[in-house]
């Protein structure tokens, strides 16, 4: 039986830092691990001119520990009002990587996110003619659609649609959760990828409910039935470089998740790699997560390696029931189990 595994320093290429003291409590957990990280532009007010990601970017650096060789990438929130001069300010930036297109109303502050396609058509014209990444959250978001179907409902609308009319616009469609997401990502080209979170390799939507309500295993994409789980680990684990790591590690406050109305997102950063390693084992394939977690997603951004490598061990251990976050605590998504892998 295999008992280490090594890989070169992985990039995480979907993330939450949120802003404050709750940023300066998660960001060492990510440097500890991570080489790069894509950080998310959802905060309140979003992240929307290159501006401000210059801004937020040094805020996320006077959290990253001495000596920690993390470097944050960074992501502007797309809207309705994204002008072109901003996509040519982002294609000229070398700390800026993509937009994210949030539906709007799709999931945790996507207020301001995109209220039609025909909208952004100018702005994805320019993306696609300047080389910018846009990263999509493929959620359809009329609420009278089942919760269940809506990122099938989008791959098959929307994505479809953004494909046909933009056919070399490079993308990422974020946290795939369905077979339907998966198998358009492998019928596209080169320029369209996926990101996969730990949480949906390792559970199921029965997870949410295994003998009560588990807030901590709510997010957005919410968890799929298990023919979907398999389906993803299947694709994560098969060497297609169009897969890799993006944790979606999306911290809420406990009383915010332990809630009459929980938020959406599962904390995973403290314990990413070994979260991972855990599903990559569960199918004999620990071969397979080095590429995923510190190849593919460079090589799709156009970055070189990070320098470094990184050894984990067969060890059981359980994390902590909770974690500061600024002054409040968050309860993790490994909360009551323990994990079979250890990053030495
Ligand atoms: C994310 C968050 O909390 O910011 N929540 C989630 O459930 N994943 C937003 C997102 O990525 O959808
Ligand atoms: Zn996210």
């Amino acid at each position: 039986m295999q008992d280490t595994v090594t890989l070169g320093r992985p990039d995480d290429f979907h993330l939450h830092f949120r802003d404050g003291a709750a940023m300066a409590s998660v960001v060492p957990f990510t440097a500890r691990q991570f080489g790069r990280a894509l950080v998310m532009p959802n905060l309140k007010p979003p992240v929307t001119t290159v501006a401000m990601a210059a801004d937020y970017r040094d805020r996320i650096l006077r959290s990253v520990p001495l000596d920690t060789p993390f470097s944050p990438l960074m992501a502007l929130y797309l809207t309705d009002g994204t002008t072109v001069e901003e996509v040519a300010r982002v294609a000229d930036s070398d700390f800026v990587h993509a937009f994210k297109y949030y539906p709007a109303g799709a999931t945790t502050n996507s207020e301001s996110g995109v209220t039609s396609l025909s909208k952004i058509y100018p702005v994805l014209e320019v993306m696609q003619r300047l080389g910018v990444v846009l990263c999509i959250h493929g959620e359809v978001t009329d609420p009278t659609t089942d919760v269940f179907d809506r990122e099938a409902l989008f791959v098959e609308g929307s994505l479809q649609q953004i494909a046909r009319d933009f056919p070399v616009l490079k993308m990422v469609v974020e946290h795939i959760t369905t077979k339907e997401a998966a198998d358009f990502v492998v019928a596209s080209g080169a320029n369209v990828a996926a990101t996969i979170t730990p949480q949906h390799l390792l559970y199921n939507r029965t997870s949410i409910f295994t003998g009560g309500i588990r807030p901590h295993f709510y997010c957005l994409p919410i968890l799929k039935r298990e023919t979907h789980r398999q389906a993803l680990l299947k694709t994560a684990t098969s060497g297609s470089a169009k897969f890799f790591l993006g944790t979606d590690s999306a911290p809420h406050a406990k009383n915010s998740k332990e809630a009459c109305c929980g938020a959406a997102g599962c904390f995973t950063s403290h314990a990413a790699l070994e979260l991972y390693a855990d599903a990559f084992d569960s199918v004999g394939a620990l071969d397979k997560l080095d590429d995923f977690a510190s190849r593919f997603g460079a090589e799709f951004y156009g970055l070189p390696r990070n320098a470094g490598r990184l050894t984990l061990k067969r060890e059981s251990w359980t994390p902590p029931d909770e974690y500061s976050f600024g002054g409040e605590t968050i309860v993790p998504l490994t909360v009551g189990r323990s994990l079979s892998w250890k990053l030495l």
